[in-house]
């Protein structure tokens, strides 16, 4: 059983602007951090975004399991 499991998440300004951080594949913001902790966490996640290209790639990375690979750390 995982925290979220049973709950849904909607992130509005669920994508990231600007470059990847060095050796990272994907550029992570507030927005999409938080989509991607929920759904790991079981959360059924809905992301907007001012820009559609960003919100998908928020989308593909939940459905990669790119969350559990990432080398993101929180600061
Ligand atoms: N308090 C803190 O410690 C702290 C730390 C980092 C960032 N911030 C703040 O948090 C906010 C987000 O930062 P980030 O680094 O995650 O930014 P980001 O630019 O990486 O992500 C923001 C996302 O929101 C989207 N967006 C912007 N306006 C929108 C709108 N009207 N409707 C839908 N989507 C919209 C953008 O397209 C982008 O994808 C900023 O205001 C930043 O200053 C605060």
């Amino acid at each position: 059983m995982k925290r979220l499991d049973g709950k849904a998440l909607l992130v509005a300004g669920g994508g990231a602007d600007g470059p990847p951080n060095k050796g990272e594949s994907l550029a992570i913001g507030n927005g999409r951090a938080i989509a991607i902790l929920c759904a790991r966490e079981g959360a059924r996640v809905v992301v907007t975004d001012r820009s559609l290209a960003s919100a998908r790639e928020t989308a593909a990375a939940i459905v990669a399991g790119a969350g559990r690979r990432m080398r993101w750390k929180p600061t």
